[in-house]
């Protein structure tokens, strides 16, 4: 495949889409920033702004001339995505970055996000349908894991008041997951489009690091210099309370049932070994628990 230049990024002032803007940049991509007409997101001066209808004959015209486009709209857009794709496949896109950003299209996830995955899946499938029939169209999914730094600021429920210096440790703390930094996501996007033929009509795997509980709450100490206060949780709790709460339609089930899969029995949010992964191609480093640590505590500073 030639070379990607011309960048399209749709959701570009999200937690996520932020930083993969601003890597994109870095990275020397031309990028322009696709929005629409009722946002009131606001972008860094100097990237091309398009604001416009998500109809298929508006959005083919905004994608016109780009190489790539990347969807990192948030949950409640993943319903556009349908209409982004046979958008950018009209406008002759090369490759079209699928909104994934999460646990991949395999991941074992409790019954109650069958219908978020279901949203998901629509979209992947089609852009698989598209790249079948259209050789010259291709995507690629970005499977994440846990959003590590910026999930542990944003979430105490994930265990740690990092302003209070207080943890809560879920059963012994020792079930693993795979997480990935913000710089490791950003460094996924800008990787895949650097090596457009490796990653042509798949997922891919970031990663940035391995880990427990315990050895994050190890590192947080160790970073801040203090002894944390440390209570005791269940994850058999936060799967009860999650299911009465989505059972009754009370909202918080979404936040709880997630921890639950994080931290419950079987370890089944390993998403990639190192070796398993996507990283080395992707070019995104591997952090230790100390670098995880500096990241969050770095960011409550500022
Ligand atoms: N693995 C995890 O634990 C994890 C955690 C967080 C997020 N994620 C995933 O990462 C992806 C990006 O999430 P995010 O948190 O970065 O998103 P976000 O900040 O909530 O939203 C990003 C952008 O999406 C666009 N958007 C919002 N509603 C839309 C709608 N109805 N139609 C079209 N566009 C809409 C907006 O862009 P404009 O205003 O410019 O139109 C918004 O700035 C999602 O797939 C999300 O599920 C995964």
């Amino acid at each position: 495949m030639s070379v990607i230049k011309k960048v399209a990024v749709f959701g570009a002032a999200g937690n996520f889409g932020t930083p993969i803007t601003a890597a994109l940049v870095t990275a020397g991509f031309q990028v322009t920033i696709i929005t629409r007409i009722e946002s009131d997101s606001t972008f860094p001066d100097g990237i091309p702004v398009i604001r416009t209808e998500y109809t298929v004959e508006k959005l083919t015209t905004a994608l016109t001339g780009q190489d790539a486009a990347v969807s990192v709209i948030g949950p409640g857009g993943l319903h556009v995505q349908v209409a982004l794709i046979d958008a950018a496949e009209a406008a002759g896109i090369k490759r079209f970055i699928v909104d994934d950003f999460g646990w991949g299209p395999n991941f074992n996830s409790l019954p109650e996000f069958r219908e978020i995955g279901t949203q998901r899946r629509a979209a992947y499938d089609h852009a698989k349908k598209l790249s079948q029939t259209n050789p010259n169209f291709t995507y690629t999914g970005v499977t994440i894991g846990n959003p590590i730094d910026w999930a542990i600021k944003r979430f105490p429920l994930m265990g740690f008041d990092v302003k209070q210096r207080s943890a809560v440790i879920y059963d012994d703390g020792t079930v693993e997951f795979t997480g990935t930094t913000l710089e490791g996501i950003a460094q996924a996007i800008v990787g895949v489009l650097k090596h457009p033929d490796e990653t042509a009509n798949r997922h891919v795997k970031a990663r940035s690091i391995q880990v427990s509980q315990n050895k994050l709450l190890d590192a947080l100490q160790r970073a801040s210099g203090q002894s944390w206060e440390v209570k005791r949780g269940a994850t058999s709790d936060l799967l009860e309370s999650g299911r009465e709460k989505h059972q009754s339609g009370v909202s918080g089930w979404v936040l709880e049932l997630l921890v639950y899969q994080l931290f419950g029995p079987g370890g089944r949010c390993i998403v990639a070994s190192k070796e398993d992964s996507d990283a080395d191609l992707l070019e995104i480093k591997e952090e230790s628990p100390d670098d995880i640590a500096r990241k969050v505590l770095g960011s409550i500073a500022n």
